[in-house]
């Protein structure tokens, strides 16, 4: 295996605005190890790993994170965005074997010294980065190489390609949804943006979840209704045929209402429509309220409406809408849904719909498709051209 070389090349986030103004493609010294200081993260010595990527995927989140910081907010030298991520170790530090083991919650996986090596020079990883090592340290996806606590990182299965494995925070996002929606066999659920990143992924789970009795329906445009039921809804409600969807699902579902709503982009009107479609008692589950636009006054007042579903009472009598809603939160998945979410991939429960797959110069244009809301699937990067599509 080469040595990583001194350098390597990063885009990092050079101002506020959308990716196209603000990214810059830099050559910068290639992360080492041991790491030095220590994240606030991950403060005590622990397993860490230097990766050399192959494959990111892009999140809306991304583009939040450069139009809502403002540049003096960010500390690191290098600020590289993007927390999807798949590669090859090429280096590994772990603390004196013989340490005390640390993060000894119960169920939890131990990561101090005395744990363990998990991974080797030479393993195929993929991993999803929280925004709470992201931000602080400026490490990100979108990078020749980065070095991470191994915590963060799973090993990569054999059948899984480089690709695929780069889409974890969409699948860890549809998990969580579907857990917290309470779905079980027989179960109807509604997916609302079945077709995007974690719409994909929560048509595929939930197929599994309620198997044959059950009824999945995906809300998407027409162009994409084939694709979505390839992955197992049984009907598609085409959003763009009718003027207001939260009325045509009150028509329609009335008599025959979900179990559960798993709302992958976040629509404030069909969550207020809810009642007339979704059982007493039933969850209405979503990724947050989507904001017209990336900026901050109409991210504030996503936010607000979000907490306010949050907070205010469900009775109807005291204002509230009377469907609970559930607020999905992705942004520190443990290990074990890491494991559990890349063994589906490994037993082809799920696959990842791949909307395009772009090369490491062409970032911009990738952000440029996702920040049009009508990516179907994944957008990817492909940052070593030397990994092909389909390679695992
Ligand atoms: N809460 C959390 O922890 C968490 C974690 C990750 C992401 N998120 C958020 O979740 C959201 C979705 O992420 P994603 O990666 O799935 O996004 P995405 O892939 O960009 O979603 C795009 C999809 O949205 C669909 N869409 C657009 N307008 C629609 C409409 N009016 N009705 C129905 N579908 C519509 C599009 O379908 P058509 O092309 O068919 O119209 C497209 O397939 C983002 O806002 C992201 O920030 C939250």
């Amino acid at each position: 295996m080469q040595h990583p070389p001194p350098t390597s090349r990063a885009w990092t986030i050079t101002g506020r605005g959308l990716p196209p103004s603000v990214l810059d493609l830099i050559e910068r010294p290639t992360p080492t190890l041991p790491p030095h200081p220590l994240p606030s993260d991950v403060p005590q010595p622990e397993e860490w790993i230097l990766i050399r990527i192959a494959y990111a995927s892009l999140n809306p989140g991304a583009i939040f994170q450069m139009t809502l910081i403002p540049q003096r907010f960010r500390k690191a030298p290098f600020n590289v965005p993007e927390m999807d991520l798949s590669g090859t170790v090429v280096d590994v530090w772990h603390p004196d074997p013989t340490g005390p083991l640390k993060n000894e919650t119960e169920g939890e996986t131990p990561f101090g010294p005395g744990a363990p090596q998990r991974f080797n020079k030479g393993d195929g990883v993929c991993a999803m980065l929280p925004a709470s090592h992201l931000l602080p340290t400026g490490t990100g996806a979108l990078a020749e190489y980065a070095a991470i606590p191994a915590r963060y990182a799973v090993p990569k299965p054999a059948n899984v390609s480089f690709a695929d494995s780069a889409a974890l925070l969409a699948a860890l996002t549809a998990h969580r949804m579907v857990v917290e929606s309470g779905a079980k066999a027989g179960d109807s659920v509604l997916v609302i943006a079945a077709s995007g990143g974690i719409g994909t992924m929560a048509v595929q789970m939930l197929r599994h979840v309620v198997g044959h009795l059950g009824r999945v329906v995906g809300v998407c445009s027409g162009k994409n209704s084939d694709m979505v039921k390839s992955l197992g809804a049984d009907e598609i409600v085409d959003y763009t045929l009718h003027k207001s969807l939260p009325r045509f699902l009150a028509r329609t579902y009335e008599k025959t209402p979900f179990n559960a709503v798993l709302d992958t982009l976040g629509f404030q009107d069909v969550y207020k429509a809810s009642p007339a479609f979704l059982v007493e008692g039933g969850i209405y589950e979503s990724v947050g309220i989507k904001p017209p636009t990336f900026w901050f006054p109409d991210f504030v007042r996503a936010v607000w409406t979000m907490k306010l579903n949050e907070w205010w009472p469900m009775s109807p009598w005291l204002g509230g809408v009377g469907r609970k809603w559930g607020a999905c939160n992705m942004m520190s998945p443990s290990l074990a849904e890491r494991e559990a979410v890349v063994g589906l991939m490994e037993r082809g429960v799920i696959r990842v719909v791949r909307d395009s797959v772009w090369e490491f110069e062409q970032a911009r244009e990738a952000y440029d498709k996702l920040a049009g809301r009508h990516a179907a699937g994944k957008v990817l990067v492909r940052v070593d051209p030397n990994v092909s599509e389909d390679a695992c």
